[in-house]
């Protein structure tokens, strides 16, 4: 394969290891609207989840691998035929695929959790990438815990993989422990050692436990000449999460003076990405969060803003409209009719899965129109995030609810509900308001989950803005993530409470590719 030296191919992880976020499962839906957002982001590759870990995964990648047009759609797949055969069915409608298989290589996982030998190891690894070239001639190969793995076996093993067809190679930084000068350097040393190493691309998988995924990835660009970099929206991912696609893209464009490659992402569509992911997974993103935090462009003192109005680039080595902070842009409002509704909708990368829907959307926009004067992109975004969350399918829906509280009472909550198609309406009372609508509703479910996290954030900015809330719920070792919006903060976390417990009831069981 010829390797364009300048190019710095960018490789999507959100769906697969940024689901993989405790409380981050999406739904599919969820997942296809991602993708398309991915899409305009002009990702190369979108990792669209791991075949064989749920068949909502399946559906997932079946799905998007027949929207996506442009990006190279890719699946996760354990070194085994079973896995393999699973990924390349539910990538069999995509213009482009990718099978990526893996296998840790480090003596601790291949002792304590393979219970496998090293050459049974690396007989495995050369027996999947060639079953997987049976499928497609883009395979990737990740020795999975790669940066504790013994460097004379790495050699051997990616040397096979190499000749059995592997096109990329991913060197994983799994547990986050590299540090990037190290990261760098084992990297240089495989390609130097290992005589067919120019066949392959070379990738780097970098984990933030030490808060050095994205110092890892660019090390193993710089010294290590990889030219693909696995990163996801926000850095999520698996515990600590895993390297910022949009920190990576805005340091290589923004130090283009060293880093002097070619990236093909559109930046403006970093922060309605960012937006999207978190609105979705329910992660709300630091506000001193590089790139996309709401302060990575605010001046607070003094000295600041008067030589930022002075001359930008006094303080400022990025411009906000580059990654596409729009500053809250009025769209709609209360006369907007149908039609620039759905060029809204357009213009924003949503498409609604029928006609239907597309009216129900616009009958909510037409109600929020009605309390809030100025309809933003992120009202719009919202409120088809709260339209999905409610289809007939879903075993709870939130009709309505009352609630009263004063700081001389107990609050109180009457909320009404349908749980299976049949409508409940329960009371409950709480130390606050949002503990009497979660007892309201527990009265009738008695889910016995624990609520682990409770946020609210304003979308917008001003006291008119919706309110957009996250509960993270557990039960029985499972944590999902409710999302639920609403110009009134205490319906929101109704709508919140209901969609977390819709994930629970979903039962989905899901696989976890490093187990
Ligand atoms: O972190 C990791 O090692 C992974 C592999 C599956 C590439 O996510
Ligand atoms: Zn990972």
């Amino acid at each position: 394969m010829a390797v364009d030296s300048n190019k710095l191919i960018i490789f999507d992880t959100t769906l697969r290891d940024g689901e993989q976020s405790p409380g981050a499962s999406m739904t599919r839906d969820e997942k296809i609207r991602i993708a398309r957002q991915l899409e305009r982001l002009k990702v190369d590759i979108i990792e669209a989840g791991f075949a064989a870990a749920s068949q909502g995964d399946f559906e997932s990648i079946h799905a998007i691998s027949g929207i996506i047009k442009d990006a190279t759609v890719c699946s996760l797949s354990r070194a085994n035929d079973k896995d393999i055969a699973r990924a390349a069915e539910a990538l069999k409608p995509a213009a482009r695929k990718r099978i990526h298989t893996f296998l840790a290589t480090s003596p601790l996982h291949m002792e304590k959790k393979l219970r496998m030998t090293p050459d049974q190891v690396f007989e495995q690894a050369k027996i999947a990438v060639r079953y997987a070239r049976q499928f497609t001639d883009d395979v990737e190969f990740s020795p999975e815990d790669g940066s504790r793995s013994d460097m004379d076996f790495l050699c051997r093993v990616i040397e096979a993989v190499i000749k059995e067809g592997a096109t990329t190679i991913n060197f994983a930084d799994t547990v986050g422990y590299a540090v990037p000068e190290l990261y760098g350097n084992m990297l240089r040393t495989l390609r130097e050692r290992i005589p067919n190493s120019d066949k392959a691309v070379w990738s780097v998988h970098c984990h933030n436990d030490l808060g050095m995924g994205v110092a890892n990835s660019l090390a193993g660009v710089m010294i290590g000449g990889a030219r693909q970099v696995e990163c996801t929206i926000n850095g999520l991912g698996e515990r600590a999460g895993n390297t910022a696609l949009e920190e990576i893209v805005m340091a290589v464009r923004t130090r283009k003076d060293y880093f002097n490659l070619e990236i093909g992402v559109d930046a403006t569509q970093i922060v309605p990405t960012s937006k999207l992911v978190s609105q979705i997974t329910g992660f709300a993103v630091q506000p001193n969060k590089s790139v996309v935090g709401a302060n990575a462009f605010a001046h607070a003192s003094g000295i600041h803003q008067d030589g930022v109005l002075k001359a930008r680039d006094t303080y400022e080595i990025m411009r906000a409209e580059d990654v596409g902070w729009s500053a809250n842009k009025i769209v709609l409002g209360k006369l907007s009719g149908r039609n620039a509704f759905k060029q809204r909708l357009e213009e924003l990368g949503i498409t609604m899965e029928s006609a239907a829907d597309t009216d129900a959307a616009f009958i909510r926009f037409k109600e929020l129109a009605d309390r809030k004067s100025e309809i933003f992109d992120e009202d719009i975004m919202a409120l088809v995030s709260d339209e999905q969350h409610s289809h007939e399918h879903e075993y709870y829906n939130f009709v309505s609810l009352t609630q009263q509280s004063s700081s001389a009472s107990k609050p109180v909550a009457s909320v009404v509900f349908s749980m299976g198609g049949k409508e409940e309406i329960c009371k409950g009372e709480g130390n606050g308001p949002v503990d009497a609508i979660v007892n309201a509703i527990e009265s009738k479910v008695a889910s016995g989950a624990e609520l682990l996290l409770f946020s609210v954030n304003a979308i917008t900015t001003g006291t008119e803005s919706q309110g957009e809330v996250t509960m993270r719920l557990s039960k029985a070792g499972r944590i999902v993530n409710g999302v639920g919006a609403d110009l009134d903060i205490v319906v929101a976390s109704a709508k919140a409470y209901i969609s977390a417990l819709n994930k629970l009831h979903s039962k989905i069981e899901k696989l976890n590719p490093q187990l």
